[in-house]
């Protein structure tokens, strides 16, 4: 017998079920000549939107430029224009020295929880959350603490329950905002309080902020970074989403706050950023013309655009359907609807994810993907043309109502 490769015990709790095992039977499905209709990653480029040309043309200009590493932290000038963009927005003693850009945010995430966690230090991670930051939690010997975003609170957290997860290991409290996967927004009155906490407990805050300009009907976006003032916070931002180049892999974080008391924690960011040598230095020059230069995302997320027509036929679906319900999301590249209560007794959201890939060619990401332990939601991108999403909602519904036919057949007893 040959001895299997084991695969590092580390692996045990993670999980990336968005390009998990649904997408790989969609993918048998489509080598099968099924067409499917795939609403599960948030990756404008495959839907047919374009970074701006004028991100193109910078890269272009400086392919020649890119042969040597970078900084580890990045370019200069690429550090200087995101550390510009962060002053303006109100975050204090930021600075190049404390900009780090990667490939992606994802590459990030990894690094500032590297970079921080101690074997069992408790990290607060919103429930749902963005699975990345688990991942990334354990694999750094971490341990998640879930507060929830519930449908019923608007997706929104609950100062109270953040503070009663707090233990003497707790070191850091994560926020994603505007919210992935529920396009929850998060007022200033409310990250008041949870910088209050911070403060109270000696958290470092990390905010994810990739969707930071991707607002609706009036949103509107407040970066942690001017509420914490000198408390340490490290925000992130990136080119993949409000830019629509996922595939440059592009993302940068910034350290904010008190630099004395973040100094060994920057050191430690620019040791590991160090041992990866650089970031892709080819995609580092479209991020002075990205922050620099007109926004452009809010054509697509204004009355008319193509992001906020896609929005407007899911609120319109979700309002007509017999099953579904939805807290319109404020923000982001998603809707996470779920399905009633009242109508189904028992919902199994990974079973009702399968069926709508099997019988309707539909692949969606069942709720509880979010590292939510039970759920009734499923999550959809807003990227497809918008007439292609009402065509979902059709099929959608279809395959609920035969779900309901077969509960109203099956025994009580089944049922209960
Ligand atoms: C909340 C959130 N954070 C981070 C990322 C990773 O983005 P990047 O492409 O910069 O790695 C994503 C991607 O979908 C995301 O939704």
């Amino acid at each position: 017998m040959v001895a299997s490769i084991t695969p590092s015990a580390h692996l045990a709790d993670v999980r990336y079920e968005i390009r998990g095992a649904l997408t790989r039977r969609a993918r048998e499905l489509e080598a099968a000549g099924l067409d499917i209709i795939k609403l599960n990653i948030g990756n404008p480029g495959r839907y047919g939107f374009e970074a701006p040309a004028h991100l193109r043309e910078a890269i272009a200009r400086h392919l020649h430029d890119s042969e040597a590493y970078g900084h580890e932290q990045g370019l200069e000038i690429a550090r200087e224009t995101i550390a510009a963009q962060q002053r303006a927005r109100g975050a204090r003693h930021v600075e190049p020295e404390r900009i780090f850009i990667g490939n992606g945010v994802s590459e990030l995430i990894d690094l500032s929880l590297r970079a921080l966690l101690q074997p069992g230090d408790e990290v607060l991670l919103p429930s749902p959350d963005y699975p990345l930051w688990s991942a990334a939690t354990i694999l750094n010997g971490g341990q998640p603490r879930y507060y929830h975003c519930l449908a019923s609170h608007d997706h929104q957290p609950d100062p109270d329950e953040i503070e009663a997860l707090i233990t003497p290991r707790t070191r850091a409290l994560v926020l994603i905002n505007p919210n992935n996967p529920t396009g929850a927004v998060y007022p200033r009155a409310l990250l008041q309080r949870l910088v209050a906490i911070a403060a109270r407990h000696r958290l470092l805050l990390l905010a994810d902020e990739i969707y930071d300009e991707i607002l609706y009907d009036g949103a509107t976006f407040q970066p942690l970074a001017e509420v914490a003032g000198e408390l340490p916070c490290l925000s992130f931002g990136g080119l993949s989403k409000v830019h629509r180049a996922c595939g440059y892999r592009v993302g940068w974080m910034s350290l904010s706050g008190d630099p004395a008391r973040t100094a060994a924690y920057r050191d430690a960011l620019q040791l590991l950023a160090a041992l990866r040598l650089c970031a892709n230095v080819t995609a580092q020059w479209a991020v002075p013309p990205a922050l620099q230069s007109a926004p452009t995302i809010g054509a697509l997320t204004a009355p008319g655009g193509r992001l906020h027509e896609a929005r407007r036929i899911v609120l319109e679906a979700v309002a007509a359907s017999d099953y579904l319900e939805l807290v319109a999301p404020d923000g982001a590249l998603y809707a996470f609807p779920q399905v009633r209560a009242d109508r189904f007794a028992d919902f199994d959201d990974e079973a009702f994810a399968l069926r709508l890939l099997e019988e309707e060619s539909v692949l969606v990401v069942p709720g509880s993907s979010f590292n939510v332990p039970r759920s009734r939601h499923f999550r959809l991108t807003l990227l497809p043309p918008p007439a292609q999403l009402h065509e979902v909602f059709v099929r959608i519904e279809r395959v609920l109502a035969r779900m309901a036919h077969e509960q109203a057949q099956a025994p009580a007893a089944a049922v209960a």
